[in-house]
This record gives structure tokens, sequence and C-alpha cells, in this order.
């Protein structure tokens, strides 16, 4: 019989599927890698589980023990169903600029949820960083996961998606383009990438309202560029140990309206149902356009699945209310 011992055996070797419609006027054949396939219908299942075995292995956490993160959501999901199967607890700390499905979401899968406001700096204690740090004080027996700087996230996606994508491509891969929020990703695959070939080029995409490009130009933190936005998942207010900005070949900024109507053209245009972020990063490839030419093979990652969305991208009164659509 073949069958998995438990659902966090499901996790990885994800499906590559081609892009035909939005990548039209591309010269170069674009794949993405389809992250939604994960049981928890995003790519932070593998680096959650990274995270908790690794902490697991440091003696960081102890049976019966409580995981407390801040999270957007997804890598929630992912420890969540890493504490269900491993028999721990499980406290999700969120900002409420997060969708509500992601929130019912992590308690459907026996998460506790506090939720943050958005709108304060970092340092402040009432901020979703904060707070996560506070419980993790206040909490016996309890360890703080801490997704920014833990180095777990970028080794899962070097350990896994990264050689995915290099043996679905037969190493033919040139470019890896993908959202950047925590720098996991980019960093575990393009470090992946580069050490198998240095010429591939590594590109992220970033918001309006996130520091990443400009400190990426200048080396200069500027707290100019921060201010709200509407775009989950990607762009910071800090620069979390996990972006490695050395491997990173440069980044494009997507506006919020675009990203929100390119999550929509996915839908329609390519029957591919996903996330906000996976907007921004089909644009950010098309923003990218004359760096391509006709051998190249370009790989977008998308990170999470439309179900987490329905209430704004995929509702039109909330499209229209931001002024996204007429
Ligand atoms: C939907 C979504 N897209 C993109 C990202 C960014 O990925 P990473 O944190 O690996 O940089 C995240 C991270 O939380 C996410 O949840």
């Amino acid at each position: 019989m073949k069958y998995a011992k438990n659902i966090l055996e499901t996790i990885g070797q994800t499906p590559m599927v081609k892009l035909n419609k939005l990548t039209e006027e591309l010269p170069c054949l674009v794949l993405s890698k389809y992250e939604t396939f994960n049981p928890g219908n995003s790519v932070k299942d593998r680096m959650a589980v990274q995270m908790v075995e690794d902490a697991e292995a440091a003696g960081l956490l102890q049976p019966g023990g409580t995981i407390i993160e801040g999270t957007s959501g997804n890598t929630g999901m992912g420890l969540a169903l890493a504490a269900v199967v491993k028999g721990y607890k499980m406290i999700c700390v969120i900002s409420d600029k997060q969708s509500k499905e992601k929130i019912d979401i992590l308690k459907a899968v026996g998460s506790e949820v506090y939720v943050c406001p958005t709108d304060v700096t970092p340092d402040d204690p009432r901020s979703y960083y904060s707070t996560a740090r506070r419980l993790s004080t206040e909490i016996p027996n309890s360890w703080y996961v801490n997704q920014y700087d833990n180095l777990s996230n970028t080794k899962a996606h070097f350990l896994s998606t990264g050689p995915e994508i290099w043996e679905q491509t037969e190493g033919k891969v040139t470019h890896f383009v993908v959202g950047v929020g925590t720098g996991g990703t980019i960093s575990g695959v393009g470090g992946f990438l580069k050490s198998k070939n240095p010429k591939v080029k590594v590109w992220g995409v970033d918001t309006y309202g996130s520091v990443f490009k400009k400190y990426h130009e200048t080396g200069i933190f500027d707290e100019s560029e921060i201010y709200p936005y509407i775009t989950e998942g990607i762009g910071e207010d800090i620069l979390p140990k996990n972006v490695n900005f050395e491997l990173i070949d440069g980044f494009t900024k997507v506006t919020d309206k675009d990203a929100a109507v390119y999550t929509q053209r996915l839908a329609k245009e390519e029957g591919m149902f996903l996330g906000n972020s996976a907007g921004a990063a089909i644009k950010g490839v098309l923003q990218l356009k004359e760096h391509f030419s006709k051998e190249d093979v370009v790989v977008v990652l998308f990170h999470d699945h439309g179900s987490r969305y329905v209430g704004k991208i995929y509702n039109d009164e909330w499209m229209k209310e931001q002024g996204f659509i007429d």
C-alpha cells in the first residue's frame, strides 16, 4: 500500500505549471511553481515543519509545549498542522489587515488567534511582532518561532523547493521571480539555484510601502518608504535575517491595484485560483520583460490559494471600494 504516514508527509513535490495567456507578450517560457498543492494550501508548510523539527532537535520545543508565532496566516496554517500532528498547542498573532478567512482557517485547525493593529511600528507593544514576543515570555513551556529571523525558514527552501525547481526544469531555469516577505523563499530557492548555476538570476517582487527595493539598491533603510499598503504576504517594514540581499539580483515593485487585478486575471484567464501575492508575482514577471530572451526559462513561485481571499480580491464590491476596478 502507498500512503503518507501523516498529513505532513504530503508536503512538497508540488507541480510546475506553464503560464499561457497572461505571458503571451513575453518571448520566453514562464513556469509557475504551484505551491497551493501543499496540505495547508501554501508554500509555508515547508518551512513551518522545518522550523518545528529544528526547534525540537535543539531542545527549544518540548513535549506538550506551545508554539507562538506572528503570522499573516500561511505560516500559522503550516505550524498549526505540525502542532496538531505532533501534539503541541498553537497561538497565532496576526495583524488586522489580514483577511477574515485566514483568521477563521487558523481557528479551524485548532489555533488560538490574537488580532493586533497593522498601523503601528514594529517596536510598538501593540504590534504583532511585540505581542508574539511578549506572549512567549508569559506562557510557560512556549517557543516563539520568529519566521523572520529563524534561518530554518531559508533552509527548508534550500533543501526542498529549490531542488524541486532544479529537477523539474532539468537545470534549464534561467530566472527565478518571487514575492518577498520574510525572505525565506527567495533566499532558500535562490541560494540553491545559484549553487547549481551561478548564472541564474533571482528577482524579488516588492510592494509600494516596503523597504526592500530601496535597501537593496542603496543600502539605506529609508523609513519614508514605509506606509500602509493592501497587498498581503509581501513587503516589510523591517529587514528580516532571512532576506539574503547578496544573492538577489534586483527587486521590482508592484502596486496594490496591479497585484489585485492580476490575481483576478490569473483566475479568469489561466484557471489559477490563487492568493494576492501571486498577482503581484506575475505582474512582477511582466515588468521584468526586458530582462528575458527567447531561450530563457523563467520560474515564478505562487505562494497560496485563492480561497483565503474570497472576501477581498474575489469580491468585486471590495475591489470597487479600493478603486481597483470600475
Ligand atoms: C501569501 C504570501 N506570499 C508571499 C509571502 C512571502 O514569502 P517569504 O516569507 O518566503 O518571503 C508570504 C509570506 O508570508 C505569503 O504568506
